[in-house]
């Protein structure tokens, strides 16, 4: 390994959610962490049990995903981990927003609001984040100079009777994702995408689906975010003869 300390930025946590168990194991091999986030009380909280456990995190809290807030929090991102003694080599965007209401329930805003948070935020993510990879040297282990993520959900490839504001919002960041994975494998710049076909296992799910019975026992029934985040280490240490561009994870249950 070089003397550069390697960073992964991830915008999108919660307590006990994929963002956090993602940053967590990339720590365990040797990266800093950004944690992009709205609700700065709960991301400060995430930034301190993760820096009690050893890790070198900061949280960057964001009033929103807009491609302003974006493009200014990376400021903030660069002022705490400048190169050359670090460099972003990793990045996962998982903020998303759940709508889930019969069409002609779904207003202009709630379109808007599904929108900016997956498309517009992603988009703007992958432009801050695609110039740094170019610059950084290719990793001899993997041959990537970085590696980027979009967690994307069932409604990413499907549409049901609720989903006419998440699944446009959702359908478009995995064609971003695929549209920059070709655009930029030729950089040795690995682009993915995962398809979380299933409810995870975190508080706000639990409280959301009203503590669904056998839940957290039973792992056949629901993911549990730990293992989304093996799944996205297994990805970025893919080495480049053989990258996933999309992967899909579901519980063994799964109805599908
Ligand atoms: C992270 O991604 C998962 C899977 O799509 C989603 O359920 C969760 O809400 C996302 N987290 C945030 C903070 O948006
Ligand atoms: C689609 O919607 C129906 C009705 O709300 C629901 O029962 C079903 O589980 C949904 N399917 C998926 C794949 O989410």
């Amino acid at each position: 390994m070089s003397a550069i300390r390697p960073v992964l930025v991830v915008a999108g946590v919660r307590a006990g959610g994929t963002g956090v168990a993602t940053a967590a194991a990339f720590a365990r091999k040797g990266y800093s962490l950004a944690l992009i986030s709205r609700g700065a009380e709960d991301l400060k909280a995430l930034e301190e049990e993760l820096k009690a456990a050893g890790n070198d995190a900061t949280a960057f809290p964001v009033p929103s995903y807009s491609a302003t807030s974006i493009s200014s929090v990376f400021q903030s991102i660069h002022a705490r981990y400048p190169s050359p003694q670090y460099a972003i080599r990793a990045a996962l965007y998982n903020a998303s927003h759940s709508i889930r209401k019969p069409f002609l329930d779904i207003t202009l805003a709630d379109f808007h609001a599904a929108q900016e948070t997956i498309v517009e935020g992603s988009f703007a993510f992958a432009q801050e984040v695609i110039p740094i990879f170019k610059r950084n040297e290719i990793d001899v282990d993997t041959g990537k100079r970085g590696f980027i993520i979009f967690t994307g959900s069932t409604t990413s490839i499907r549409g049901n009777t609720t989903t006419s504001a998440a699944a446009p919002a959702k359908w478009g960041m995995r064609a971003l994702s695929q549209s920059l994975a070709k655009e930029f494998g030729p950089y040795n710049i690995h682009v993915a995408h995962a398809v979380i076909d299933g409810v995870i296992n975190t508080p706000f799910s639990r409280s959301r689906f009203h503590d669904p019975p056998n839940w957290v026992e039973n792992e056949d029934i629901r993911l549990n975010a730990e293992d989304i985040a093996k799944a996205y280490v297994y990805l970025a240490e893919q080495p480049r003869s053989a990258w996933t561009w999309e992967l899909d994870l579901r519980p063994a249950h799964e109805k599908w």
